[in-house]
C-alpha cells in the first residue's frame, strides 16, 4: 500500500524528498528524517508545556510497556481482555491507512496490523517512536513520524482508522485534537480508542489525568455530526470506544 505524501504541518504544501530530509517548497522548511522517523518538531518552536510532555515520555520510553500493563492491571481490566478487545477490531482493518495518534510504543497494537494495511505510528517523543521501529522490520508496512497532535502534516480524507490509546488522557488540547481527526478521516473513516475513567492511587504515568464519559461524549460530538455513531465498552475503569458510519454493524 503506498503511503500518502506528508503535508508541512506549517504552511499544509506538500513535502518533496530530498535524500534525508523532506523539503517545504511553501515555506521552505526542511523536516529532518532521523533513522527512519520523520522529523515535524525539531525545526518548528514547542510551548514548554508539550517540551516537558516529551521529556517525560522520552524519559519513560524504555520501561513504558511494564507500566502500562501495570496501569492497565490497576484499572481492573486483565491485560489479556485489554489486548484482545484491540486485537478485535484492528486486526480486521485490511487495506487501509491505520493512523496510531500517541502511539507510544505500539504496544501491542503493533503485532496485530495486517501486512496489507499500513501503519503510521504518530507521536511527540522521540524515544517512544524508537521503541515503535523496533517493533517492525525496516521493510514493513509501517512509517513513523515525530509530530504534535494539533498539527498533523496529513492531507484531508486521508485516513482508514484513527486509533488513540490513552493519549487523549495525555493531549493538551482535545477540542484541537478532535478537529484534526474530523478533518484527516475519510467520510467512512472509524476512530477507536481507550480513555481511563480513573487514574491508579500510586499512577507511575504522571502526565495522565481522568475523563468521564460524559466528557468523551462531548468531545465526540463533532464527529458523531459527520454521521457516525458512537459504541462503548466498559472494562474496569477503561472505556473503549469506537465511532464507526451509522450503518456499521454494532461490534
Ligand atoms: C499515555 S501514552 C499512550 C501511548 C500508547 N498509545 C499506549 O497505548 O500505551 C500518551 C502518548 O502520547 C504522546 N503525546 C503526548 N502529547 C502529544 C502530542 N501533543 N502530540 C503527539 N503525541 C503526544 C506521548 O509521547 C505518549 O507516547
Ligand atoms: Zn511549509
Amino acid at each position: 500500500m503506498q503511503l500518502l505524501a506528508p503535508e508541512c504541518p506549517r504552511c499544509r504544501e506538500k513535502l518533496r524528498r530530498n535524500g534525508e530530509t523532506l523539503n517545504c517548497s511553501g515555506c521552505g522548511i526542511i523536516y529532518p528524517l532521523n533513522s527512519g522517523v520523520a522529523d515535524f518538531l525539531t525545526p518548528l518552536s514547542l510551548a514548554q508545556e508539550l517540551i516537558d510532555i516529551c521529556d517525560y515520555f522520552d524519559n519513560s520510553a524504555v520501561n513504558y510497556d511494564n507500566m502500562i500493563v501495570t496501569m492497565v492491571e490497576e484499572l481492573k481490566c486483565p491485560w489479556r481482555e485489554y489486548s484482545e478487545l484491540i486485537e478485535r477490531v484492528v486486526a480486521e482493518t485490511r487495506k487501509k491507512l491505520i493512523v496510531n495518534l500517541g502511539c507510544g510504543t505500539s504496544f501491542p497494537v503493533g503485532s496485530f496490523i495486517p501486512l496489507d494495511s499500513h501503519y503510521l505510528g504518530l507521536d511527540i517523543s522521540s524515544e517512544m517512536l524508537k521503541q515503535s521501529c523496533s517493533l517492525f522490520d525496516d521493510d514493513s508496512n509501517a512509517s513513523f513520524w515525530r509530530i504534535d497532535v494539533e498539527r498533523l502534516p496529513l492531507p484531508d480524507n486521508s485516513a482508514d482508522l484513527c486509533l488513540a490509546f490513552f493519549s487523549f488522557n495525555v493531549f493538551i488540547n482535545l477540542e484541537e485534537t478532535i478537529r484534526q481527526i474530523n478533518r484527516v478521516l475519510k467520510a467512512d473513516g472509524e476512530l477507536f480508542g481507550t480513555i481511563a475513567l480513573t487514574l491508579p492511587q500510586e499512577n507511575l504515568l504522571k502526565p495522565l489525568g481522568p475523563i468521564s464519559a460524559q466528557q468523551l461524549d462531548v468531545l465526540l460530538r463533532g464527529l458523531k455530526d459527520r454521521g457516525s455513531e458512537l459504541f462503548t465498552e466498559r472494562k474496569g475503569n477503561i472505556l473503549f470506544f469506537h465511532l464507526k458510519p451509522a450503518t456499521a454493524k454494532a461490534p
